[in-house]
């Protein structure tokens, strides 16, 4: 089979996005992606394209497997259904792992599907350790409207937010996340997306302070509506916050014709629970697996 190995460019966004999709509507029935998300990962500033990402491509010009290395320590990996059992998946965990190792890092993580049978052996079978769990929650768009504390209102986002929302969600996934992401790769993954929808994207203000926020996304012809962020200022909290701004979000959803309000969340946040409280339940699952890298020239 005529595969040629490069790396990847903008361009190629599009392709991956495709692939992924394909993955997964053969396990799920549907793809719960983001169309944008890949040209927004591509454009991380930690990535450098010509080292950090690999594409396999089909004589057709479609891509049969794609690899990228985010700061050398998180890597993720495709493969289309098409091209499974051939071993384009080991030949990308080699790649992915060699590129960590060339940036010095000692270990690699990266996510599998849980319906992803053949990714998941691999990773076993290389002795990758389960890190984390993430969740795929959904809840209904329809129920009573918000319910707020006295004195704080609820508007969808403004442009003139972004920089105080940027804040406030960082401040908060300050209290999980490895590395603070500076306001123009946050921008970037999220309010600068063609995606970013201000209108189900509320943020909670307390006088003149804003203090709460979510940040939704468009799936387009999808069932559902999908919220990529929620964050409420810690002297906020327990007062329901959350509850009403996602609450705010599902019912814009339903309002738009969505069935069903979507998040992912991880095991690191300690949110599940919550989201659980608030009615929402796991429609599916994904696993992030980490490893330990040896040096190639140190013996086992
Ligand atoms: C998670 C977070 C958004 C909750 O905001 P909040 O405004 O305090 O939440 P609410 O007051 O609306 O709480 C909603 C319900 O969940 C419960 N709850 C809140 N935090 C909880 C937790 N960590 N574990 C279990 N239940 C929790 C509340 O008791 C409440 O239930 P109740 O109404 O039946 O009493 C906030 O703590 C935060 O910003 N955390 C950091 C960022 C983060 O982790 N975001 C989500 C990750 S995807």
């Amino acid at each position: 089979m005529d595969l040629t190995r490069r790396p990847a460019t903008l361009d190629d966004a599009d392709a991956i996005h495709r692939l992924i999709a394909a993955a997964e509507q053969l396990w799920h029935g549907q793809t719960d992606r983001v169309p944008d998300a890949i040209a927004a990962d591509l454009r991380r500033p930690l990535i450098d394209l010509d080292l950090d990402t690999r594409v396999i491509e089909a004589p057709d010009g479609e891509l049969a497997g794609w690899a990228w290395v985010h700061g050398g320590r998180r890597a993720q990996i495709d493969v289309h259904p098409s091209y499974v059992g051939r071993g384009l998946g080991t030949e990308l965990l080699d790649w992915a792992e060699g590129r960590a190792r060339e940036h010095g890092s000692d270990w690699l993580a990266q996510t599998v599907d849980d319906a992803d049978k053949a990714g998941t052996g691999l990773l076993r079978a290389r002795g990758y350790e389960v890190l984390a769990t993430n969740w795929l929650l959904e809840r209904p768009v329809t129920g009573d409207a918000p319910v707020l504390p006295e004195g704080v209102t609820l508007r969808p986002f403004a442009p003139g937010d972004a920089r105080v929302v940027h804040q406030v969600v960082q401040d908060a996934f300050d209290e999980w996340q490895p590395r603070r992401h500076e306001y123009d790769e946050w921008a970037g993954t999220s309010i600068e997306r063609s995606s970013f929808d201000p209108e189900l994207s509320p943020v909670a203000v307390a006088g003149d302070e804003i203090v709460g926020a979510v940040i939704s996304l468009e799936l387009p012809d999808s069932p559902d509506g999908y919220v990529d962020q929620v964050a409420v200022r810690r002297d906020f909290r327990g007062q329901g916050l959350a509850r009403a701004l996602l609450t705010y979000a599902a019912l814009g959803a339903g309002q738009q014709g969505k069935q069903t309000l979507t998040l992912w969340t991880h095991s690191g946040t300690g949110a599940l629970a919550m989201y659980q409280r608030l009615g929402m339940s796991v429609r599916r699952s994904t696993t992030v697996c980490r490893t330990a890298l040896r040096a190639v020239d140190t013996p086992p």
